[in-house]
């Protein structure tokens, strides 16, 4: 008994909380099928996403990217499968449900009312509020505050966040969706086609900010059509072909030519990179 006893102490001691977070994926899609009538978007998809990863999702059109993405944030749900959250099953019926698990997701078209503030955009619908029930009303100083902390110590831009968001540039914009994202506190963020509109220098802004969220240890996926781009900074990149995951691949055993036959064909059996 005693011999039993002190093997499990030690385990104990071995496996702290810590390590056991770790060793779970931040998020877990399980046999994941959605259909729509006959129509199959994602079938059977399982995948791991680990903390703090860039996991990008590519794929020709109609793929089954946004399918996966709007699962993933509680827009549609699966037909079939499971997700897990650090190792927990979770259901979403919609997206407030993946927000409360810390899931926050940028759509393409980010949705920000231009003549409106950066702060304003950011704390939309949730602004911090002083006072109680009826006789509560917003705390600008504090909404001024959180959105500068957010924009400036979270994304490292020294933006006046009085600006109203019509004056801002393509890659501003996106990240004061991102900011908007933020203000949720998530531990994953869900981006459709981040850098789709954006100039080369806008790009390479918004990456260099997703990025630095990863490294804060934020997990990333984006869903892109950007393989160069994804190929810089992605840290695995999940192939999509009409509605299976065919492949993974990390950016340093993969190319362009070949992210590209899997994308068109959905493997890399069919030799045409062989061809000279
Ligand atoms: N709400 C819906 N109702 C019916 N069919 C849908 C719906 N959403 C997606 N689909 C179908 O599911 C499949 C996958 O679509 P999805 O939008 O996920 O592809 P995608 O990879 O995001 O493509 P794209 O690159 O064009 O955005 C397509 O055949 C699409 O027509
Ligand atoms: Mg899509």
């Amino acid at each position: 008994m005693s011999v039993e006893d002190s093997g499990t102490a030690e385990q104990e001691a071995a496996s702290s909380p810590a390590t056991d977070e770790a060793g779970e994926p931040k998020l877990r899609v399980e046999n994941i099928t959605k259909q729509f009538g006959r129509i199959v978007a994602l079938d059977d998809v399982t995948l791991d996403i680990q903390e703090a990863e860039i996991f990008a999702l590519v794929g020709d059109n109609g793929a089954g990217k946004s399918t996966l993405m709007n699962v993933l944030s509680g827009v549609h749900s699966a037909t079939k499968g499971t997700i897990y959250k650090d190792g927990r099953e979770v259901h979403f019926s919609n997206p407030s449900d993946a927000r409360d698990n810390g899931i926050e997701t940028v759509y393409q078209d980010l949705a920000l009312m231009d003549d409106l503030d950066i702060a304003t955009n950011i704390f939309m619908g949730q602004f911090p509020k002083r006072g109680l029930g009826p006789f509560s009303f917003i705390d600008w100083e504090t909404t001024y505050e959180q959105s500068r902390a957010i924009m400036m110590d979270q994304l490292g831009r020294d933006v006046d966040i009085k600006t109203e968001v019509e004056f801002l540039s393509g890659g501003q914009r996106q990240l004061v969706a991102v900011g908007r994202a933020l203000a949720f506190d998530p531990d994953v963020i869900i981006l459709d086609e981040p850098t789709s509109a954006l100039s080369v220098d806008a790009t390479r802004l918004v990456q260099d900010t997703l990025d630095r969220l990863a490294e804060e240890g934020i997990t990333i996926v984006i869903v892109s059509h950007n393989i160069e781009s994804v190929l810089a900074h992605a840290d695995r990149i999940g192939v999509l072909y009409q509605g299976r995951l065919v492949d993974i691949k990390q950016p340093e055993e993969t190319d362009l030519e070949e992210l590209n036959e899997l994308m068109t064909t959905g493997t890399l059996d069919a030799g045409l990179l062989d061809d000279d």
